[in-house]
């Protein structure tokens, strides 16, 4: 018997996102800049670069016009924003590429947007339609798909139900979330088997956060179920704020590891990566915890 895997994968960098909002001291434009650019060096074609949220929730993503405006280089650029008015900042630039964002389950919906799942979702209708009428690349981020911080275990179906939806809505892409780091691999691998099976003509991307050390774990399980886009963050930073004990995402370059280890390209050049995250490091308030840039380090 042989494992059935994907010969590609694609991964989908968020670490100037999800890995920097959480960072509580604010880093400098231009050092992100200089991240960003270094990350698409190292061979990442699609990454989320910023957020258009409320600097007064996430200081942190306060210059992401600034960032946006640096990047219009035809690869697939993605901001992250939830609402109309990060929609009306993303018309002021030529990004062509949008994540929106909304929780399964409403408490933590209402600590993340200050909205319940089904307002978010009345919300972000229109606004999807609008913008694939505009030829935007849309992708939805689901968060809280398997547990939630203040709710606990998180359904099948209400993620499936929620899936369904943005697919009636028109997205390309769904983009599901372990926001806390709390699925085991057999979790992993039943939801993305229902929603493969289900929603096989969208885009599924796997979105792991390593707070328990199952990431990888769960990327192999993901794999089995037949998935063959994920989100990383370099250096395994990350985190949202609003959901209390997250830790990093699943880091880059252990999963771009594993992955080529296995036999499955990926397109990314590790020490170029390496070198991305010497760009970010000395501005971070904690250490980098990936196993793979501690090796390259220790040499
Ligand atoms: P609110 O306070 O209810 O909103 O916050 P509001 O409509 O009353 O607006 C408050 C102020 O924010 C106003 O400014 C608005 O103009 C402004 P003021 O009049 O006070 O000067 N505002 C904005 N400014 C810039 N861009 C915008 C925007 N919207 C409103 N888009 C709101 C509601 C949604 C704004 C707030 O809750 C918010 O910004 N939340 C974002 C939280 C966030 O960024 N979380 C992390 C990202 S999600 C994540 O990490 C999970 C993910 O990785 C997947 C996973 O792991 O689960 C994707
Ligand atoms: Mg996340």
């Amino acid at each position: 018997m042989t494992m059935q895997l994907p010969k590609h994968v694609t991964i989908i960098e968020v670490g100037p996102r999800d890995g920097l909002q959480n960072e509580k001291s604010i880093i400098p434009t231009d050092a992100k800049i200089d991240f960003i650019k270094k990350l698409k060096m190292a061979g990442l074609q699609e990454m989320e670069l910023t957020s258009f949220v409320s600097p007064k929730w996430v200081p942190q993503m306060k210059d992401a016009k600034e960032i946006i405006l640096s990047f219009e280089d035809g690869t697939r650029n993605l901001v992250l924003t939830p609402n109309r008015k990060g929609i009306e900042r993303l018309y002021e630039t030529n990004c062509k590429a949008v994540a929106v964002f909304v929780g399964v389950s409403d408490r933590f919906n209402k600590k993340n947007i200050n909205k319940t799942t089904s307002e978010s979702m009345e919300e972000l209708k229109p606004l999807i339609q609008e913008l694939k009428e505009k030829g935007y690349f849309v992708r939805a981020c689901i968060s809280t798909s398997f547990y939630c911080p203040f709710e606990g275990k998180v359904d099948e179906e209400a993620v499936l139900k929620l899936c369904s939806t943005f697919v009636q809505y028109g997205v390309d892409e769904l983009s599901v979330a372990d926001t806390i780091g709390r699925a085991n691999p057999k979790e992993v691998f039943s939801l993305f088997s229902i929603l493969k099976k289900e929603l096989s003509t969208t885009m599924l991307t796997a979105h792991f956060h390593d707070t328990r050390g199952m990431a990888l774990a769960n990327v192999l399980a993901a794999l089995q179920a037949g998935i063959d886009r994920f989100d990383t963050s370099a250096g395994g930073l990350g985190g949202c704020p609003f959901a209390p004990g997250a830790t990093g995402n699943v880091a880059t370059e252990d999963v771009v590891y594993m992955l080529e280890e296995m036999g499955i390209s990926t397109g990314i050049n590790l020490s170029k990566l390496v070198e991305a995250i010497d760009v970010i490091n000395p501005h971070l308030t904690r250490p980098i915890e990936s196993k793979f840039y501690r090796l390259a380090k220790a040499k």
